[in-house]
């Protein structure tokens, strides 16, 4: 069986002041009845595919993750439990190498982001399968999503030859590009988005990063070899753990490697990572208009009006983002909401 890894350990700063770092948004119902963190839980539950899951988090959101598992009656196969943030290489790298401490057998690891929102159909099923196959040839597949604009916030990938198995090579990995490079990437064709979404072989992928990224292998070893179980938790080591240097995945792999495949895939994806995403994936009003909670509109076009605490009434303004939350408000422009991760620095203790 393929064992999902749920990455959950990220701040979610881009959808402050309603994700907060308290409670970010990959445990927040942002679209839909359940926390996008339950609806990945969802999307693996199918025991005749998967293993039961693990989850890989800050020590801070171990609740979190236990009670919204709960809720959902989706037993885990354990939550690793990060002392510090050090991005998702070390994050995955935790789960491969604690896997492999339970079971010498090699085996997939599915790897998923936790604040993603897609559309499991059967288009999505099928990528799931030829990742599957591919993975099990080797290759470290990412799901291919084709781009519509020349966003900088994702990773891009041009697709190289094709394979046998119905995979096909990356022939070049770009993580968050500038906006000039991007428009070019986009303009050219034969471009994905990485979705951030990724099928491999558990032990190929520690091979990888022994190579690529040592220092995080070498940190995280330690950190898993000490690990200490604690009730429902596994404990990476804190020393250790804080050795490892800060980079994702992204950068530390999959822009090196050259076993990269990417699945072209035509499910329906979004990284709800900023407002303008929310205001993508929302049923807008006849004026364009995606609006919750207690909200008034007047003259207001193509804007996302979010209110968790009290009326808001919003008159004569086009392309804004007003967010209202118990105790912080933000109002900036939609077309730019990528900012506020810049914003939430600056906050440092109140974000
Ligand atoms: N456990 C753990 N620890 N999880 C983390 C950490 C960490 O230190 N940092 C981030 N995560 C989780 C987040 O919660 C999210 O579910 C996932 O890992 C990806 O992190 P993001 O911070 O959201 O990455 P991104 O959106 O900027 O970029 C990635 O995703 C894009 C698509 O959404 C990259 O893979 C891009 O290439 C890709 O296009
Ligand atoms: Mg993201």
């Amino acid at each position: 069986k393929i064992v999902p890894v749920i990455m959950a350990g990220g701040r979610g700063t881009r959808l402050w002041p309603i994700s907060r770092s308290s409670r970010p948004k990959q445990f927040l119902a942002l679209a839909g009845q359940d926390s996008l963190f339950q609806e990945t839980l969802q999307r693996v539950a199918d025991s005749d595919q998967f293993a039961a899951p693990i989850i890989v988090t800050n020590d801070e959101y171990r609740f979190l993750v236990a009670e919204q598992a709960q809720e959902m009656g989706i037993e885990l196969g354990a939550i690793l439990l990060e002392p510090a943030a050090r991005n998702t290489t070390a994050a995955i790298l935790a789960a491969a190498l604690y896997l492999k401490q339970q079971d010498e057998e090699d085996q997939l690891i599915y790897v998923l982001a936790s604040d993603h929102k897609v559309k499991a159909d059967a288009g999505y099923q099928e990528a799931v399968k030829l990742a599957a196959n591919c993975a099990q040839d080797g290759a470290l597949v990412t799901f291919g999503i084709t781009p519509t604009e020349p966003a900088t916030g994702y990773g891009y990938i041009k697709q190289g030859d094709g394979l046998a198995n119905g995979g096909h090579k990356v022939a070049e990995f770009v993580e968050k590009p500038q906006l000039e490079r991007a428009q070019e990437m986009l303009h050219a064709g034969g471009y994905y988005w990485n979705s951030g979404t990724f099928m491999m072989p558990r032990d190929g992928f520690v091979a990888e990063c022994e190579q690529l990224a040592p220092e995080t292998h070498a940190a995280v070893s330690d950190a898993v070899a000490k690990a200490a179980s604690d009730l429902d938790f596994v404990r990476l080591d804190k020393d250790c753990f804080e050795q490892a240097p800060d980079i994702s995945v992204d950068y530390a792999i999959f822009e090196k490697t050259d076993r990269a495949v990417v699945v072209p895939s035509a499910f329906s994806w979004s990284d709800l990572g900023s407002w303008d995403a929310v205001w993508k994936v929302g049923e807008g009003d006849a004026g364009g208009n995606v609006a919750r909670g207690e909200v008034t509109l007047s003259d207001t076009k193509n804007s996302l009006v979010y209110s968790d605490a009290g009326h808001v009434a919003v008159h004569g303004l086009e392309n804004v983002a007003v967010v209202v939350s118990e105790d912080a408000v933000f109002v900036g422009n939609l077309n730019e909401a990528q900012r506020v991760g810049d914003i939430v620095k600056r906050l440092k203790g109140r974000e």
